[in-house]
């Protein structure tokens, strides 16, 4: 199957299930990424895993990867709450790297679910990786990521210091943005 077809079924059952909140949509924006075979290959032999549709299916969680970008770090529990109660997605695993960052600041929360995808005639389970942050800990992760990327090596001990000082600070500002929100809602009630 096409994999833009995937992608298109993932999103349509988020917007589904997130019309309840269109009140306050807790969603900023929605991207979607399937793994390119090339980099499926790349996790499989880095991994140490055998190289087959069946190792695929058994070993790779985030061969379908929805990235789910919150205005306010609480939109971001909404959101997994959301999920949670939703019949049809079942809850394979969640790690909370905003209560528990990586050690370079790194934060997101991150859930395996598997999703129903239907298909013309048939109705099939699919894991997704989705990771939920806010606009703040994206603009992070994503400077962050292409600076690896480009290769400046994780040895230049200052460089990670003082991504990990940028983290918490951003962070610290979530938290502040938070606050304000929270504030003027009070004052309306
Ligand atoms: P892998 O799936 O092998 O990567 O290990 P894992 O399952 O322990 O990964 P984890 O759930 O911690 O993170 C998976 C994804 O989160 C990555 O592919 C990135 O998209 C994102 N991520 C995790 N840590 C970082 C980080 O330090 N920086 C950035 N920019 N992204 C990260
Ligand atoms: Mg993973």
């Amino acid at each position: 199957m096409k994999m833009e077809i995937i992608s298109i079924f993932i999103v349509k059952g988020f917007k589904m299930n997130y019309k309840y909140y269109a009140k306050s949509n807790p969603i900023e924006t929605i991207k979607t990424r399937i793994k390119s075979p090339a980099s499926i290959m790349e996790k499989l032999e880095r991994k140490g895993f055998e190289l087959s549709v069946q190792s695929i299916k058994d070993n790779l969680d985030d061969v379908a990867g929805i990235r789910v970008i919150c205005s306010f770090v609480d939109d971001i529990y909404k959101v997994a709450d959301m999920l949670t109660n939703q019949d049809d997605i079942k809850i394979l695993s969640k790690k909370d790297y905003i209560r528990n960052p990586k050690k370079n600041g790194y934060r997101s929360l991150h859930l395996v679910v598997e999703i129903p995808i239907f298909l013309s005639n048939e109705k099939k389970p699919m894991r997704v990786e989705v990771q939920i942050r806010t606009i703040a800990m994206d603009f992070w992760a994503s400077l962050e990521h292409e600076i690896h990327y480009k290769k400046f090596s994780n040895s230049n001990v200052e460089a990670v210091k003082q991504l990990t000082e940028c983290a918490d600070v951003i962070y610290e500002t979530d938290m502040k943005m938070l606050k304000i929100r929270k504030n003027l809602l009070d004052e309306e009630d």
